[in-house]
């Protein structure tokens, strides 16, 4: 499905609109949600719009340094505990195993919004849900999302 946006705040309203289809049970593993873009496409604007649709009130900042960061969700059908992953400055998966990934990705009580998520796509499951922005003008953004 492709979508646009005209500023951060339609997007992340645009991220409470999907939440719905993305809170649904996951019967064996954790819910990726990949998402794809250039440096200052809005991949963590989405995130921080999907964490609020969840009611964390936390103020989400981009992992960018600290790789991966998580939090507790107060109100989901499913989800326990959304994960925030920035793949930016790793080479690949490998990097990734020392921080526990592989058992993130293993519980169905995880979601896991995962930016730059090609590096570490050996390890990603094969079902997710991809989100790719693309930059139109400085306020507009296109959104393509696929659900698995
Ligand atoms: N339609 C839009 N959707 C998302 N962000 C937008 C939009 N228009 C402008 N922006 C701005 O673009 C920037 C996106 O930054 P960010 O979400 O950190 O990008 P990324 O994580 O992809 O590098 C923010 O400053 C945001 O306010
Ligand atoms: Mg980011």
């Amino acid at each position: 499905m492709i979508y646009r946006t005209k500023g951060a705040k339609e997007t992340k309203d645009l991220a409470k609109k999907i939440l719905n289809k993305i809170d649904r049970p996951n019967p064996k593993k954790g819910l990726v949600v990949a998402l794809e873009g250039e440096l200052g496409a809005g991949k963590t604007t989405f995130v921080q719009g999907l964490a609020r649709a969840f009611k964390i009130r936390t103020k989400l900042k981009s992992p960018t340094f600290s790789l991966i960061k998580h939090y507790e969700i107060p109100q989901s059908k499913n989800f326990k505990i959304l994960y925030h992953i920035d793949c930016y400055r790793l080479k690949d998966h490998r990097d990734l195993a020392v921080l526990g990934v592989k058992d993130i990705l293993a519980s169905p009580e995880n979601i896991i919004l995962i930016e730059w998520s090609d590096r570490i796509r050996p390890i990603l499951p094969k079902k997710l849900i991809k989100i790719h922005i693309d930059h139109i003008s400085q306020n507009e953004r296109k959104l393509s999302i696929n659900f698995y």
